[in-house]
């Protein structure tokens, strides 16, 4: 499909930036992070980072080139860590013991990884945890190390129920194993293990897990712990459990990059992905992608799906002109019929928009919204802020207490991307999203 357009590769592709030296160069701004981050591992050989920011700003992107960076020596400073290649998710229902079952999940394969790329031996730990894991039946590991009390007991025999029986603290010790393994045998100064989208806990599932957390798995020695979550993560930490705040060895929230950078990293793309090599434009202009980034709030995701859509989309309109016309869709025909949407090989701005209205009432219809619902998305739009002790504006929607205009609409539809939440420390407030930002523009909300 890309090559249509003119391309080797989707230029406009949503997923992160991984752990790649060829990733590096794609990544723009965010120098003055970098410092923040490095300056904060270095301090220690263990400890628990946050990073924050909205969806789509570029969290996990950033983390991963540090990790990189870090991880090849390749970073200004900084200790060699191992990178987690394998981040563990987190979900609505986690308890503490799945989430930390995922985690040595994700902390071996990030092991095994690292191994089988750089040709080493994989620990004899990390196979046997794995095979543990995977089978669900007792087992006895010989874990190599304690790292129970001081010093090291070589050679220790542990007897294992099966995974499902097996205690939180035990799950604890065997990351402690592993880390060591890592720092033995492969030679890391530590390991990173990264919890990302916290967000997707409630806050008292996120208090209760941190609490948890905080004097067992944050305490293991030669783990670096990234909590990746929603804006305001920290201070919402700090008002909700300020323990755990004084454990935290340093966070950033991150804010949406500059427009010049976003240009670049356009360019950049562009440049690298492009058929010809030279000359290659982005197929969707300035002022396109522009007005999606600032529609977003920042999201770059955001601006990427829809220029990707975009692009799918005109595709699709040339491929039924040709059959309608009843000419063959080879590469010839098909040029000749792009010129016709295309002005300096750009997609024109009318028809960019066009399509862009289509795609966005495609897919806010598919939400099914109520009426009510509608309105009061419009309403907010007019508001352009609204915290839930704002209901009162809602009177005329039948909304009469903080309770319900929060459950009903507020959670609703921020859990429906339409709404942008921001948190500063517990007080939130809303806004419109993306998606509704623009059903307002076309007249969707009425
Ligand atoms: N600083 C940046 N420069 C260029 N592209 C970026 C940058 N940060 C993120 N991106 C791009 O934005 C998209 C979303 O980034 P991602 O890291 O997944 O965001 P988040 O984790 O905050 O949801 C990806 O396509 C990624 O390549
Ligand atoms: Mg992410």
């Amino acid at each position: 499909m890309w090559k249509n357009i003119g391309f080797k590769e989707n230029p406009y592709d949503t997923k992160p930036l991984k752990v790649l030296k060829s990733d590096v160069d794609l990544l723009m701004g965010r120098e003055s992070e970098q410092i923040n981050f490095l300056t904060a591992i270095e301090v220690d050989s263990q400890g628990v980072f946050i990073l924050s920011g909205v969806p789509g700003v570029g969290k996990t992107s950033f983390f991963n080139i540090q990790q990189y960076l870090l991880e090849s020596g390749d970073a200004l400073f900084g200790p060699q860590i191992l990178a987690a290649r394998t981040l563990c998710p987190i979900q609505t229902s986690d308890e503490p013991k799945n989430i930390v079952l995922r985690c040595i999940q994700s902390y071996c394969k990030s092991i095994e990884e690292y191994c089988i790329s750089n040709k080493i031996k994989i620990p004899d730990q990390c196979i046997k945890v794995q095979a543990w894991v995977y089978q669900n039946k007792p087992a006895t590991l010989n874990l190599g190390f304690s790292v129970m009390g001081n010093g090291l007991n070589f050679g220790r025999e542990v007897h294992l129920p099966s995974v499902s029986d097996t205690t939180f603290e035990t799950f604890v010790e065997i990351i402690g194993n592993l880390s060591i393994a890592v720092k033995e045998q492969i030679g890391f100064t530590g390991s990173f293990i990264v919890l990302d989208n916290i967000e997707n806990l409630h806050v008292e599932d996120l208090h209760d897990c941190l609490t948890t957390f905080r004097d067992t798995l944050f305490t293991v020695p030669n783990i670096w712990w990234i909590i990746i979550g929603q804006s305001g993560l920290s201070s919402l930490i700090q008002s909700t459990n300020p323990k755990v705040f004084q454990r935290l060895s340093g966070s950033i929230e991150l804010k949406p990059i500059t427009i010049e950078n976003l240009i670049k990293a356009v360019n950049i793309r562009v440049e690298r992905f492009h058929l010809t090599e030279t000359n290659g434009k982005s197929p969707i202009t300035e002022e396109t992608y522009l007005k999606l980034f600032e529609s977003s709030n920042g999201e770059i995701r955001f601006v990427f799906k829809y220029c990707q859509e975009i692009c799918v989309h005109l595709v699709q309109v040339v491929r039924k002109l040709l059959i309608a016309e009843k000419i063959n869709i080879d590469d010839k025909s098909f040029q000749k019929f792009m010129g016709k949407f295309l002005v300096q090989k750009q997609i024109d701005n009318k028809f960019a928009n066009d399509c862009l209205k289509e795609i966005i009432t495609d897919e806010f219809n598919g939400l099914y919204l109520t009426q009510q619902e509608k309105r009061v998305l419009k309403k907010i739009g007019l508001l352009k802020k609204v915290k839930p002790k704002d209901f009162a504006e809602f009177k005329e929607f039948g909304i009469d207490t903080m309770q319900r205009f929060t459950n009903n609409f507020l959670t609703k539809l921020h859990s429906q991307q339409l709404l942008f939440r921001r948190q500063e420390g517990t007080a939130v407030t809303y806004e419109l999203r993306g998606i509704s930002v623009f059903a307002q523009e076309f007249e969707l909300l009425d």
